[in-house]
């Protein structure tokens, strides 16, 4: 017996799922940067930036967290490595901020994000500190 067109749209389906979760644990890369607001960039823009990454992030299984305080972010992001690669080089090419430095890009075995496709820290005092020793220990260029 043929099968019908429902059921094969269910195999499909089915299988597209089976991929994505194969996807979601094999060449597992997590990748993290650090930039600089540039002249463009709008408080504001936080939010847009935060829709379309949970959005995009969502689609490709990707996860993570963004770090926001005075004029830098630190972005942390997990998951395929050639997603990871396409997420990475459109966010460079994001006129928003500037300065753009990798500092870690490896592969990894777990998720530390699991269930946020992006997290969101806000300015805060114990963020300070930490970016503070941070950006005195690797003696970036500070604008504040
Ligand atoms: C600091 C910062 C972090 C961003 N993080 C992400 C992200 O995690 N995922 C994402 O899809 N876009 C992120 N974006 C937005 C991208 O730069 C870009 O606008 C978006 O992916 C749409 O790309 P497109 O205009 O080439 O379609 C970020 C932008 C900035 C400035």
């Amino acid at each position: 017996m043929k099968p019908g067109a429902y059921e094969l749209k269910f195999k499909f389906s089915c299988l597209e799922t089976l991929m994505r979760r194969v996807k979601y644990i094999m060449n597992l890369s997590k990748l993290i940067y650090v930039s600089t607001i540039a002249d463009a960039f709008k408080l504001s823009d936080i939010e847009s930036i935060l829709r379309v990454a949970e959005r995009v992030n969502r689609e490709r299984s990707i996860s993570g967290m963004l770090f926001f305080s005075h004029h830098y972010f630190i972005q942390y992001l997990e998951g395929d490595e050639e997603d990871i690669n396409l997420i990475y080089s459109r966010i460079r090419k994001d006129c928003r901020h500037t300065e753009i430095a990798t500092i870690a890009k490896s592969a990894i075995t777990e998720r530390l994000f699991e269930h946020w496709s992006m997290a969101y820290l806000p300015p805060n005092k114990t963020l300070d500190k930490l970016y503070d020793s941070f950006f005195l220990l690797n003696s970036l260029p500070r604008t504040i």
